[in-house]
């Protein structure tokens, strides 16, 4: 990180990171670690999670046009959640939190079950060569376990730039029981939710198309 990131997580790290208490690898999550967002938030408010935030940009502007929610950003990259908490305390936003820790753990072991309003997923690593498509974030595994966090009828948002991913994504989606598609015809319209960055400009005007994708969780039986 640069000395302005490091000062940032020394100086912000207190009031917006959650410690995590690890199994054996930096960013895992130990088991039977269940925080109570209650007491982390210290309110009883819907809640955002965002996994593989990177420089929090959806995130950061989500949390300061939404005060009535609460959100949680997700990220193993240390020095984009420095950037994000820089960007929060700017923006004001106090009602965001983040964690830095491996996705699918925070998923199953710290986020209690049936806690999450909304899940996003904006832009995860394509993993675009075919040796390396099983590190890809959004598996059955991954279903399962969103499934876990969700509350009946959250939904759980996608977007990205691969068609391939997308193409994964959906299928893997189909699959799952416990998700239903919540829109019509081949993709999701654009999430109006979510901040128009950079990149995703940048793509538009070379002709990238970005897919979007979004399920319901189906009512627990
Ligand atoms: C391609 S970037 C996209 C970042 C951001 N969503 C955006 O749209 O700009 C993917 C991000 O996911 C993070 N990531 C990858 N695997 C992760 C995991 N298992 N748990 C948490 N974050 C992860 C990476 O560190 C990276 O910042």
């Amino acid at each position: 990180m640069s000395e302005a990131q490091e000062r940032a997580w020394a100086e912000l790290s207190p009031r917006y990171v959650i410690e995590s208490p690890r199994a054996i690898a930096s960013t895992s999550v130990r088991p039977g670690s269940a925080v109570d967002p209650a007491s982390v938030w210290g309110r009883t408010a819907p809640l955002v999670v965002e996994i593989g935030s990177g420089q929090g940009h959806a995130i950061v502007h989500a949390a300061a046009s939404r005060p009535d929610t609460d959100f949680l950003a997700i990220e193993v990259f240390k020095a984009g959640l420095a950037r994000t908490m820089l960007d929060a305390d700017k923006a004001g936003a106090r009602n965001l939190r983040l964690v830095e820790a491996n996705a699918p753990e925070v998923l199953e072991h710290l986020l209690p079950e049936a806690s999450v309003t909304e899940l996003w997923v904006f832009f995860p690593d394509p993993w675009h060569k075919k040796k390396h498509t099983k590190r890809r974030l959004v598996t059955d595994g991954f279903a399962r376990l969103a499934a876990r966090a969700l509350v009946d009828g959250g939904m759980l948002r996608l977007a990205t730039d691969w068609e391939d991913y997308a193409l994964q994504m959906r299928e893997v989606l189909r699959a799952a029981d416990d998700f239903e598609a919540a829109f019509e015809g081949d993709w999701a319209p654009r999430f109006d939710g979510r901040v128009l960055t950079a990149f995703e400009r940048k793509g538009a005007r070379v002709g990238r198309e970005i897919r979007d994708l979004a399920y319901r969780r189906r009512r627990r039986p």
